[in-house]
């Protein structure tokens, strides 16, 4: 049975078959219409899309990530399509089309906001070479087509190590703090950062170029905020801030997917954290001796230590405003309060994630010891309460001092900040 859609992409109109009778479209092909943001609505909903990868470990399914509104729930659609020339570039024309009811998988975990980062799941046998994907609640919209990625397994990485840094926001603007931790990331050899960005200030606009020039940095743009602005009396009375912090759950399972077949280990973390290892000079290092002791795990579970933001040392350590050389006092680990972690993985591992520990995943979980790896964390302390005879020092960040002081020196200067 044929199943004729008034489906207007681009400059033509595409008919869309069903599952089981895929023929290609009599129309001639039309230019698929491509996402303009990295945000695109889903028509005839308050859901958000965000980008498609094919996921070779569940069948070839295609997983949209996206934000889906708990509200609402409509059925959804699925409208995968392959360019039929072989050796077509993938933004070619689309001229075969499948149409199907998308399954939702909500994640677990939203901390109470009504729009929760959901896999939007796309399954048909008939079209395994699909190039495209859209979904849409309304059979008549418009679509805009997302470009399927990871549609290749790959068996090597061009990086080892990439950090995930689920989002600057705020018009966040410390300079130094973020030239800090990439210099000493770049120490302990990662090879790239992925940064998410709703907004920042004019220094960090500044360090982000030079870092992204220098070819570490990837900078995605995430305007979150144009998608879910403050509420004016609209029927849901939400504020940006009911996406999570800025939709910080669903960058980083963005950031899991991108990077699947780019990298062979991800660091999950914020900007003011650094990955330490202290048992080992490198990560390269950390995770060789890990894995060949935990052969299955792919989920390496990091824990957060405290550094007081107001102690410093007394010895006057030179780089000025938030100087992560001055922060070398851990406090004391409070067995009575959680300590929440981070997450080192290997993306291929990984399913769905939350900030502290993943949702779904394929292999093992191990929780890396205290005195292997630790977090070290740059904020105003929690115990108000610590003299500066209490914490015992922690100077591992020393160990670098005087390659970092003037590489950071370096990138504030070229960079324009000084
Ligand atoms: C969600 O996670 C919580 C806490 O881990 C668990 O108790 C609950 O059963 C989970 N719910 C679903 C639907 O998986
Ligand atoms: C689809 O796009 C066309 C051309 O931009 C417009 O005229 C039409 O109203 C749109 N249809 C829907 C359902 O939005
Ligand atoms: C990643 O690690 C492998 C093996 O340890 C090494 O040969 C390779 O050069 C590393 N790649 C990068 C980009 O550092
Ligand atoms: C970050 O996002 C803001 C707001 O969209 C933009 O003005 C700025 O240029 C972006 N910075 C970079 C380096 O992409």
């Amino acid at each position: 049975m044929q199943r004729k859609l008034a489906l207007v992409v681009g400059i033509g109109a595409l008919t869309i078959i069903t599952l089981v009778n895929l023929t290609s479209s009599k129309r001639p092909s039309a230019e698929p219409e491509l996402p303009k943001d990295t945000i695109t609505p889903i028509p005839g909903s308050r859901h958000l899309m965000v980008s498609a990868f094919k996921d070779h470990r569940l069948g070839g399914a295609i997983r949209v990530i996206s934000v889906i509104c708990k509200q609402e729930r409509q059925p959804l659609y699925c409208v995968l399509c392959a360019n039929a020339k072989a050796d077509a570039k993938a933004d070619g024309a689309l001229n075969q089309c499948a149409f199907s009811p998308a399954k939702v998988d909500v994640h677990n975990e939203s901390f109470g906001s009504p729009f929760v980062t959901s896999d939007v799941l796309c399954m048909s046998p008939a079209l395994q070479q699909a190039t495209h994907v859209s979904i849409t609640a309304n059979q008549n919209a418009n679509l805009t087509f997302l470009p399927i990625q990871n549609r290749e397994v790959k068996e090597s990485f061009k990086y080892n190590f990439t950090v995930c840094i689920s989002n600057l926001f705020q018009e966040y603007n410390n300079a130094l703090q973020f030239a800090q931790t990439m210099e000493v990331y770049k120490l302990i050899g990662v090879q790239r950062v992925v940064i998410y960005n709703t907004s920042c200030g004019p220094d960090v606009e500044k360090i982000l170029q030079y870092y992204r020039k220098e070819g570490m940095l990837e900078v995605v743009p995430w305007p979150i905020d144009k998608f879910l602005p403050p509420s004016a009396g609209l029927k849901y009375d939400f504020h940006h801030e009911d996406m999570h912090n800025y939709g910080q759950l669903t960058t980083l399972n963005e950031c899991i997917y991108r990077y699947m077949y780019q990298s062979k280990y991800l660091l999950l973390n914020d900007i003011d954290e650094i990955i330490m290892p202290y048992d080992h000079a490198n990560l390269e290092k950390l995770m060789g001796t890990l894995q060949q002791q935990h052969p299955n795990v792919g989920v390496f579970s990091i824990k957060n230590h405290i550094f007081p933001g107001t102690k410093f040392d007394d010895s006057g350590r030179i780089v000025p405003g938030v100087n992560i050389l001055e922060h070398v006092y851990r406090e004391p680990d409070r067995k009575d309060v959680f300590n929440p972690t981070k997450l080192l993985i290997s993306p291929r591992s990984a399913q769905q994630t939350s900030v502290h520990s993943t949702l779904k995943q394929f292999g093992l979980f191990f929780n890396v010891p205290f005195d292997v790896c630790r977090i070290i964390y740059v904020r105003v302390p929690l115990q108000r309460q610590l003299s500066k005879d209490q914490p015992f020092v922690d100077q591992k960040l020393w160990e670098f001092e005087e390659l970092l002081i003037s590489s950071i020196d370096r990138a504030l200067k070229e960079s324009g900040v000084l």
